[in-house]
């Protein structure tokens, strides 16, 4: 494997899926998530962050501000004050001067190390499968001839959990913060006394020599973090925190000889209280969990049991796709931090990153449905119940909540909603789920619709239920052209064509729209196409050979519309305004081509028989695709326009204005994968792989191990650089694109179909796939240098039919599959 060190900030360290991150000043923090289930951190190169278990506004533990100077301040710090000496070995926040510093983010782990002055001190943060905490395992190491006698001070700050009200409501928050402390444990108890039954525990498996748990005794109260009081003063107060800041810190003496070190742990955990009494005495919590949890991971080896665990959670969710293919980024990516982000994505929807706060968002309806698209492989059953979860979050009338709180799982009404794309999405992620498992058993499982009160699940309606609805108000509510009414706004949330915002301080999301406005998209109806075909081949599986039919007379119809009311000529409109004036037009003087409904009119198999299809992708590539990826729109909108809304307010060349918007990208590489050129596709696919910016990564500046929402477009001043990394659909889409697409992996009702479409200049590609627990091992040949077309298909050395899926036969063996390109 290779280990290359292509930008200057680090490189991939491959044969350890690990990207290692060489100094701290990053072009931008570069962030890791801990965390795989239900408790989760956010953890930057330099340590920075915070936890949350379930939901980053509701159930928030420590604390971190965002948009701060410098962005990143705030998280896992550990002081260590050697001799005198103080500094970090994640550099922050002190950042001292001479401290050897790596950072390697790893699969659901970063490990920190520095190095001054002959004490290297390395800090290993994780969250282990199943539990709600994290740990940070910190050996330090006397690397000098000398003696040392450091002391160390570890920090976190306290969130109140509710983690809106714990950044505004100052004339509360200051009054009610709590904490105990028993030997090396700090039980930070904000809240418990009245309505909460859980609270944050931050121990040390090491003796300690104090502690302080007020942030004024520890920092100060005019001084900042890299200057707080206790770590440069060498010595605790053992604070006890009544109201204001609280916080936690341990101080440890250590006494090293040369050559000599020493390992602990700290744990930072989500305690629920369950049903034991809350109180041993007036005022004092009953703490018997939180000794538990102490107690388990001070026993010997059971913090590296718990990374241990977590290593091989990580082998065996990857070992369910693995490929090795001719190019190094699509390698590392597929293999490793595409399917890792996928996680992320599956886990946080839009909610906590860098730039979402963990408060302004919860679960996206159609981003979580569209993240699953790259987990489904992973966990089928997880998928499964977050499918339901969605589900119950669709109202009788077949809209829906456009995001729910993952703590309550109930929708969300104050983000906005009736955006006319969401229902469809559902019918997506169902049938990708299906097709995966096999499991048709979740169609007759009981929903509900959010506006209705039932009295048992038997009674609720039906998953099934829910996408006949969501076919059928596609149906139903269309304009004057036949095509989908828009709503508010459709994939696309900044084509707002009937709010018609003029006051400045009114959020486009939450804007009204008008009334019986007939605006509508194309892209709705291109993605109803696929939506409508999807249903069909499902009931071609599940033997409902009427219902199939019924579903191909919608297809048939709004094909229908499309090819009659969309096309421009060379490209497919983008959508009609409220007054029913063309959008996405050579009419148009700006915005004459989206790329949307470019996408999902070829995906949905519009232009297929007419040259339509792909007349509409070259005019993707002559108008909209840079080096740097595609384009969104062009030409860009120079200035506001009310009728289209937000899409008009962006500078140009960034986000929805013409910027590049990865995730739609995905789609176009979907396109020419369907239309054969594995060139283009893989191309593409280049153009916005975070893994192949390294040489202009002074430009690009965020994590290359993970892909942007949007990189900058041609129209801006800092054209290519990337921002709003990690929570994006473009790690699912790209998932799909990469597996599905360029490979031809494809999952299928009646078992995996192989159909791949590559450069010509690939010889071939392995891979191997599990597959509802089947394993295959997949060879594919190309003798003659072609992009696409299966010309023999042999399964354990018999020949069987190219042109179909896999018989699938479950019996948990590994099989041989052998492809020849032709
Ligand atoms: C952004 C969109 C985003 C939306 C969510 C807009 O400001 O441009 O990308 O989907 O907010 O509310
Ligand atoms: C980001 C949002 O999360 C997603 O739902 C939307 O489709 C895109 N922005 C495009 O506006």
């Amino acid at each position: 494997m290779t280990i290359t060190a292509p930008n200057p900030y680090g490189y991939f360290d491959d044969a350890r899926r690990e990207y290692v991150v060489t100094r701290p000043d990053t072009p931008l923090p570069w962030l890791n998530y801990l965390g795989q289930d239900e408790f989760f951190g956010l953890c930057t190169n330099t340590a920075g962050g915070y936890t949350f278990w379930k939901d980053a506004k509701l159930r928030r533990l420590t604390r971190y501000r965002y948009n701060n100077v410098p962005y990143d301040l705030g998280g896992r710090y550990l002081y260590v004050n050697d001799g005198g000496a103080v500094w970090n070995p994640g550099w922050k926040p002190v950042k001292a001067a001479n401290v050897a510093y790596e950072c390697r983010h790893g699969l659901g782990y970063t490990r920190i190390v520095g190095e001054r002055d002959g004490l290297e001190v390395e800090t290993l943060f994780f969250v282990p499968p199943g539990e709600n905490l994290e740990l940070w395992k910190v050996t330090v190491r006397n690397k000098s001839a000398q003696r040392k006698t450091p002391k160390l001070f570890s920090y976190q700050e306290f969130c109140f959990f509710e983690a809106l009200n714990d950044m505004t409501n100052y004339q509360r928050t200051y009054s009610i913060g709590e904490v105990e402390v028993e030997g090396a444990a700090i039980y930070h108890k904000t809240e418990y006394r009245e309505r909460r039954n859980h609270y944050t525990l931050f121990a040390c498996t090491h003796p300690i020599a104090g502690f302080d748990t007020s942030r004024d005794a520890f920092v100060g109260i005019h001084e900042g973090l890299h200057e707080a009081r206790v770590p440069f003063a060498g010595q605790c107060t053992n604070s006890v925190a009544f109201g204001w800041n609280p916080i936690g810190s341990h101080q440890i003496d250590l006494d090293l000889a040369p050559g000599e070190s020493t390992t602990f742990a700290f744990v930072l955990a989500y305690v629920e209280q369950g049903d034991t009494p809350k109180f041993d005495a007036p005022f004092v919590m009953n703490k018997a969990v939180g000794r538990a949890i102490v107690e388990k991971y001070s026993a010997p080896g059971a913090v590296d049991a718990a990374l241990a665990d977590l290593k091989k959670y990580w082998d065996d969710l990857l070992s369910k796709f693995q490929a090795d293919c001719p190019n190094e980024h699509a390698n590392r990516m597929l293999n490793v931090w595409n399917q890792y982000q996928c996680m992320a994505t599956f886990n946080m929807s839009r909610s906590a990153s860098m730039y979402e706060t963990g408060i302004g968002r919860g679960m996206g309806f159609r981003d979580s449905n569209q993240d699953l698209l790259g987990f489904v492989h992973m966990i089928p059953s997880r998928a499964r119940q977050r499918i339901l979860d969605i589900a119950a979050t669709q109202l009788s009338d077949g809209t829906c909540f456009h995001q729910y709180q993952p703590l309550t799982k109930k929708g969300n009404a104050e983000i906005g909603g009736d955006f006319y794309d969401d229902h469809l999405w559902l019918v997506l992620s169902t049938c990708a789920y299906i097709k995966e498992s096999g499991d048709v058993a979740i169609l007759p499982a009981p929903c509900g619709y959010a506006d209705k009160v039932y009295a048992s699940d038997d009674q609720c309606e039906t998953l099934l239920h829910h996408l006949e609805t969501s076919i059928a108000y596609t149906m139903k509510k269309r304009g004057p052209r036949g095509l989908p009414l828009i709503g508010h706004a459709d994939w696309n949330d900044c084509l707002n064509l009937n709010c018609f915002s003029t006051e400045p301080n009114e959020s486009f999301q939450l804007a009204g729209d008008v009334k019986d406005s007939k605006a509508e998209s194309v892209m709705i109806a291109g993605l109803f196409l696929y939506a409508a075909r999807e249903m069909a081949e499902l009931y071609d599986f599940t033997g409902q050979g009427a219902d199939a039919d019924r579903m191909r007379a919608h297809y048939a119809e709004m094909l229908d519309v499309i090819e009659r009311e969309a096309w421009d000529g060379e490209w497919y409109t983008r959508a009609y305004d409220a007054e029913g004036r063309v959008v996405g037009s050579k009419a148009n003087s700006e915005g004459k081509i989206f790329i949307e409904s470019q996408g999902w009119c070829v995906l949905g198999g519009a232009g297929t028989d007419n040259g339509r299809a792909r007349q509409a992708m070259e005019s993707v590539h002559k108008h909209l695709f840079t080096r740097n990826g595609v384009v969104l729109q062009q030409p860009a909108y120079s200035t506001y326009d009310k009728n289209l809304g937000e899409v008009t307010s962006y500078p140009p060349g960034v986000k929805e204005n013409a910027g590049i918007f990865s995730h739609n990208n995905t789609w176009i590489n979907l396109g020419w994968c369907l239309l054969g050129d594995g060139d283009r596709a893989l191309e593409y696919y280049l153009s916005i792989c975070p893994s192949a910016k390294q040489d202009q990564i002074e430009t690009y500046r965020g994590e290359p191990y993970v892909y942007a929402q949007m990189i900058a477009g041609k129209d801006a001043p800092c054209f290519g650089e990337a921002k709003n990394n990690w929570l994006t659909g473009t790690a699912a889409w790209t998932f799909v694109t990469v597996s599905q697409g360029l490979l031809g992996i494809k999952p299928d009702y009646a078992g995996l179909r192989i159909d791949p479409c590559i450069p010509k200049a690939w010889p071939g590609f392995t891979a191997t796939r599990q597959f509802r627990g089947n394993t295959y091992r997949i060879e594919v040949k190309n003798p003659e240098g072609v992009s696409k077309g299966v010309k023999r298909l042999r399964l354990d050395g018999m020949e069987i039919d190219p042109a179909a899926p896999i018989p699938f036969v479950e019996d948990g063996k590994t099989h041989a599959v052998e492809v020849v390109l032709g």
